[in-house]
């Protein structure tokens, strides 16, 4: 089983359902007075669970769509993304929530900022289930935490480790001994 790869459980299924009612609380709270059409848009593949547990505690009228992005490998260019998978909608003048599973670098929340502001949308705000500050290498942050982890490579909950692990219920750490 793969929870058996796992040296520790860091976060708890019951700990994440119970953060996702406060982060939809906030969301509702801040947007309560919204009326530039607010999108969520969730970054495939690990925004996949968070999204779905988050999207179910907001009230407020909401759609929802997904991009998958990868970043230029060999390039020395820090940010540029490419766009695996586009957004289904037209972003103009929209107000947008990015989900992401954890900011790491922060390279890719800062490039997909960029590019959806050149991309007409009004505000761009970003809840991430995860945020590893220590490994911050641009200046950008969530606007919204599920929690804040130390600096060890995590997976669960949409997490992945060369694809795997991302249908944990709950967010681990590895066995070192695995990679
Ligand atoms: P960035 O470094 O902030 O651009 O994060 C890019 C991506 O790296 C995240 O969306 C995750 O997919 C992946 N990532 C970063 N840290 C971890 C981790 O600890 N476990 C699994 N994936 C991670
Ligand atoms: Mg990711």
């Amino acid at each position: 089983m793969i929870k058996d790869d796992l040296k520790k459980i860091l976060i708890s299924e019951e700990q994440i359902r119970q953060r996702c009612f406060e982060l939809g609380r906030q969301l509702d709270h801040d947007y309560a007075d919204n009326h530039n059409g607010l999108l969520f848009v969730g970054i495939l593949k690990g925004s996949v669970p968070f999204m779905a547990e988050l999207i179910k505690r907001v009230t407020l009228d909401i759609e929802i769509d997904f991009m998958a992005v990868s970043s230029y490998s060999g390039t020395e260019t820090l940010g540029d993304i490419k766009i695996i998978k586009d957004l289904e909608h037209s972003i103009q003048g929209r107000d947008l929530v990015l989900v992401e599973d954890i900011v790491d670098t922060g390279i890719t929340i800062k490039a997909l900022k960029t590019l959806l502001y050149n991309k007409g949308a009004h505000d761009v705000k970003v809840v991430s289930l995860l945020d590893k500050p220590s490994r911050r290498q641009v200046d950008v942050k969530a606007d919204y935490i599920g929690f804040e982890v130390e600096n060890e490579f995590v997976v669960g909950f949409g997490l992945d480790y060369n694809q795997k692990y991302r249908n944990l219920p709950y967010v681990g750490v590895l066995k070192e001994e695995l990679y």
